[in-house]
């Protein structure tokens, strides 16, 4: 019931938001069923209390929002097995149920975001970190896309949402991006090295954030002297694992590392075409391996409900089942990555089903991220798939990786975090 900061919900909220937009877009929308209790409803409404509010309202208790849902669901698996997916755009291919899917499993991580964020008990049960991967060594620091056209978005995903339609071809000079994303270890040598006490690095808007937050490091990140970092992950106070990528960066802090390294965040366009351009057919594929579903060997998805366990990125350079054409690892699961790109729409584009999905988000004042994180299930994550939040936003499970222009050479001092 409690509130553990502004920016989240109490949990209880998630739990019968679920439940609420599962009645609304299922049993409404699709059924044709009448409202099961239309005086919660405004309660539920996203747009109508802000996250701020939502502990002051008179919201079902966990038990009441439990058997809420379970009530919902047992109604919702009737249905579905009456339903013939045809007939309306709501309906072709099961859109209404892959929509409300995805938004289940989107609160799932939001939920995992405020356990992340609360302190006290209980603390999440987690298995130890993965073991480093067998290359780790030798991987190249960067690989190579090279230039040309591709296809970006998506027209024919079954489940896609609006902002990542239509197909559209990009045209993408070569550049050269960093194998995994940023660790730990780098991270912390950018701190090292100053990169948090000149303005140099930063955009001035990032910069002034910057004084204003009084930012010193990741969130979570504690200085424990001697040039060693501790953070808390779920409850638990460890050493920072340096292989890890970083997490709990804002997008002004990515962009100042990126700089700092004499190198940029990718393009959005540069990320997708790093992740699903296979040069070998000249087609854009559903993920860096292929169309094949995620599996366990092929990314650090489904946490916590599948069986990886571990609540945390998996070591710089892991899943090598996984890797895009290009030889990029780790696009799909364990960080959701900043692109230096403002979220805004494809041409072409037209809100479906309700504008307050993405376009009241389009814009300057939010930047894209990509990939997915540990948190994120499969059922919400494809090479297609678009987040987006506010530069200062670092509660989300939030990471990077840099790039260049093959143009330009790759500047000296750049950190051998990979090497
Ligand atoms: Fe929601």
């Amino acid at each position: 019931m409690r509130q553990h900061s502004p920016l989240m919900s109490p949990l209880v909220w998630d739990l019968a938001h679920i439940a609420n937009q599962e009645e609304l877009w299922l049993l409404r929308n699709v059924g044709g069923i009448e409202p099961m209790h239309p005086e919660i409803d405004p309660l539920y409404d996203a747009f109508e209390h802000p996250r701020a509010e939502r502990p002051s309202l008179p919201l079902l208790a966990p038990a009441q929002a439990r058997s809420y849902g379970h009530e919902v669901r047992g109604r919702v698996l009737d249905l579905l097995e009456s339903t013939r997916f045809s007939g309306s755009r709501l309906l072709t291919d099961g859109f209404a149920f892959g929509m409300v899917a995805q938004h289940e499993v989107q609160h799932d991580e939001t939920m995992l975001i405020t356990h992340q964020l609360r302190t006290g008990a209980p603390v999440l049960p987690a298995a130890p970190p993965a073991p480093a991967p067998a290359d780790a060594l030798r991987l190249p620091a960067e690989v190579l896309v090279p230039g040309g056209p591709f296809t970006m978005g998506t027209s024919t995903d079954p489940w896609a949402l609006d902002n990542e339609r239509p197909a559209h071809t990009v045209d993408v000079p070569s550049f050269y991006l960093d194998t995994t994303p940023v660790t730990c270890g780098a991270y912390a040598a950018f701190i090292a090295g100053g990169g948090y006490d000149e303005a140099r690095w930063w955009t001035e808007a990032g910069w002034a954030h910057r004084q204003h937050a009084g930012l010193v490091a990741p969130l979570y990140w504690s200085y424990s002297g001697a040039g060693q970092w501790t953070r808390r992950v779920f409850g638990r106070t460890e050493p920072i694992e340096p292989a890890e990528p970083v997490l709990h960066v804002s997008w002004y802090e990515a962009d100042a590392y990126a700089r700092w390294a004499g190198r940029r965040l990718p393009t959005e366009a540069e990320w997708e075409k790093a992740a699903r351009f296979d040069p070998a057919t000249g087609t854009s594929r559903r993920y860096p391996w292929g169309d094949a579903d995620p599996s366990a060997a092929l990314a650090n998805l489904d946490q916590p409900n599948l069986d990886q366990q571990r609540l945390r990125p998996a070591p710089a350079g892991s899943y090598a089942a996984g890797a895009a054409p290009c030889g990029a690892r780790q696009l799909i699961g364990d960080v959701w990555e900043w692109t230096s790109s403002d979220f805004g729409p494809y041409p072409g584009f037209s809100a479906w089903p309700y504008r307050e999905y993405s376009e009241v988000f389009f814009g300057p004042e939010c930047k894209v991220l990509r990939g997915g994180s540990f948190a994120v299930s499969h059922v919400a994550c494809r090479g297609t798939f678009r987040n987006w939040d506010y530069p200062i936003r670092r509660q989300i499970f939030s990471g990077f990786r840099t790039a260049r222009s093959a143009a330009v050479t790759a500047a000296a001092g750049r950190p051998a975090e990979h090497a």
